[in-house]
C-alpha cells in the first residue's frame, strides 16, 4: 500500500517534507500536488529512479518527462542555452503552469528526455512542490501521476486509486487549482511553438516570446481533422476517462436519450441549460462558463463520473477561441474514436 500523508498547502509540515525528500534522494517515487495536477516524482538525475516512473505509469519510453526545479537558476543549470525569451517567460510566469523546452546539458539523463537533445522544465506554483524541491535539493522529474493514457489526477485520492502500491508516498495537498496540465512551449528553435496548450494562453506567451509557430487554435469544430494536428512532443494522445466520451452540439439531448434507451448510464457536461428529462441513469453536470473555472473542474468531474460507473459521457462543445483552446484540446484527446467502434 502507498502511504498517504495530508499536508497543509499553506504551510507544509517540515517533517513530512523531509521524509518525502529522503525518499526522492533514495531513488523512490513520491506523488505530490502542483498547481496543475498531481505529479509522480523521482530524482531527475537518477536514471534508475526515472525508469521506475515509466514502469509505474506504463508510459512509452519515447514520451519525455517534465523536470521540475525550485527556481530559474535550477533550470539554467540543466540547459545549454537560456535565450532572452526564456528569461522573460520565466520571470513573468514562474512559479506557474508554464513548461519551457530548451537544449539540455548532458547531466540530464537520456531516459528523462526520451533521447531528445532538449529538456522540458518548469517551476511549479505550489508550496508543497517547492518545499519538496528545496529539501530534496535535486531536480524532480514528474509526469502527471496517472497510468499512461488515463485522466490526470487533481486529487490525492485519484492517485491512490490508480497507482496504489506503485508509489512510496503520496502527499495530499487537496484539490489542485488549475486542474489541467501546464502550457508547454518549445524555445529550442525559432519561432517558439506551443506543444501543449494550457492555463497560460498563447497571446501571453507571444507577448514575451514574439510571434509563435502558426497553429490551428481551437477554432474549428470537433471532428475537423485540421483542428487536431498533433505537434511534435504531443505524444500523450489521450487523457481519457474509462467511459466513452463524445463531444456534441445540438444533438446532445437526442444522444443522451438514445444512450439511456440502450441501457447505458450517462453523464453529461453542459455549459448552457438543457431540456433533459431526469432519469435514474442520467447524471447532469453543470459546468462553469468561465474557462479557468471549467478547467479546474474538468478532470475532477470526469473522475467523479467514472467512479459513479457511467458508461457514456456527452460533453457540450465549449466555445472556440484562445481562452478555450486547452480545454478543447483535452476533450478532443479524451474523446472516443468513433471510427474504431
Ligand atoms: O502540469 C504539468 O505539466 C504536469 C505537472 C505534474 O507538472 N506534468 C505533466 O507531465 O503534465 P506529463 O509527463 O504528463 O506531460 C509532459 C508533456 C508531454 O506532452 C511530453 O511529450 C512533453 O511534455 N515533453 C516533455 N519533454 C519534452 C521535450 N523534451 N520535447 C518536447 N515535448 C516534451
Ligand atoms: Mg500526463
Amino acid at each position: 500500500m502507498s502511504h498517504v500523508i495530508a499536508v497543509d498547502p499553506a504551510q507544509p509540515d517540515d517533517a513530512t517534507i523531509r521524509r518525502a525528500a529522503e525518499l526522492i534522494r533514495a531513488g523512490q517515487l513520491v506523488a505530490f500536488p502542483t498547481e496543475t495536477v498531481y505529479g509522480l516524482g523521482a530524482n531527475a538525475l537518477d536514471a534508475r529512479a526515472v525508469a521506475s516512473i515509466f514502469a509505474a505509469k506504463g508510459r512509452p519510453a519515447k514520451n519525455p518527462l517534465i523536470v521540475h526545479v525550485a527556481d530559474a537558476a535550477g533550470a539554467r543549470s540543466l540547459v545549454r542555452a537560456w535565450p532572452p525569451a526564456a528569461a522573460r517567460l520565466a520571470e513573468r510566469f514562474w512559479p506557474g503552469p508554464l513548461t519551457l523546452v530548451l537544449p539540455k546539458r548532458s547531466v540530464v539523463p537520456d531516459i528523462v528526455t526520451a533521447g531528445r537533445g532538449t529538456v522540458a522544465l518548469r517551476v511549479p506554483a505550489s508550496n508543497i512542490a517547492l518545499a519538496l524541491l528545496r529539501a530534496a535539493n535535486c531536480p524532480i522529474a514528474a509526469p502527471s501521476a496517472n497510468p499512461s493514457g488515463r485522466l490526470s489526477p487533481t486529487r490525492a485520492e485519484h492517485v491512490r486509486a490508480a497507482l496504489a502500491g506503485r508509489v512510496a508516498l503520496i502527499l495530499d495537498g487537496g484539490p489542485t487549482r488549475a486542474g489541467i496540465e501546464s502550457t508547454v512551449v518549445d524555445l529550442s528553435h525559432s519561432p517558439p511553438q506551443i506543444l501543449r496548450p494550457g492555463p497560460i494562453p498563447p497571446s501571453d506567451i507571444a507577448a514575451l516570446a514574439g510571434p509563435l509557430v502558426d497553429q490551428p487554435i481551437a477554432g474549428a469544430p470537433f471532428g475537423d481533422a485540421s483542428a487536431g494536428l498533433p505537434a511534435p512532443g504531443m505524444l500523450d494522445r489521450h487523457y481519457a476517462p474509462r467511459a466513452a466520451l463524445y463531444c456534441c452540439d445540438r444533438d446532445l439531448e437526442r444522444r443522451a436519450a438514445a444512450a439511456l434507451a440502450a441501457g447505458n448510464r450517462v453523464g453529461v457536461l453542459v455549459i448552457t441549460p438543457r431540456d433533459l428529462s431526469p432519469s435514474p441513469g442520467l447524471i447532469i453536470e453543470a459546468m462553469p462558463r468561465e474557462p479557468a473555472e471549467y478547467a479546474r473542474l474538468l478532470y475532477d468531474t470526469l473522475h467523479r463520473l467514472d467512479a459513479a460507473g457511467v458508461d457514456v459521457v456527452l460533453v457540450e462543445s465549449p466555445p472556440t477561441g484562445d481562452a478555450w483552446w486547452a480545454i478543447r484540446d483535452r476533450l478532443q484527446r479524451a474523446a472516443h474514436d468513433e471510427e474504431r467502434d
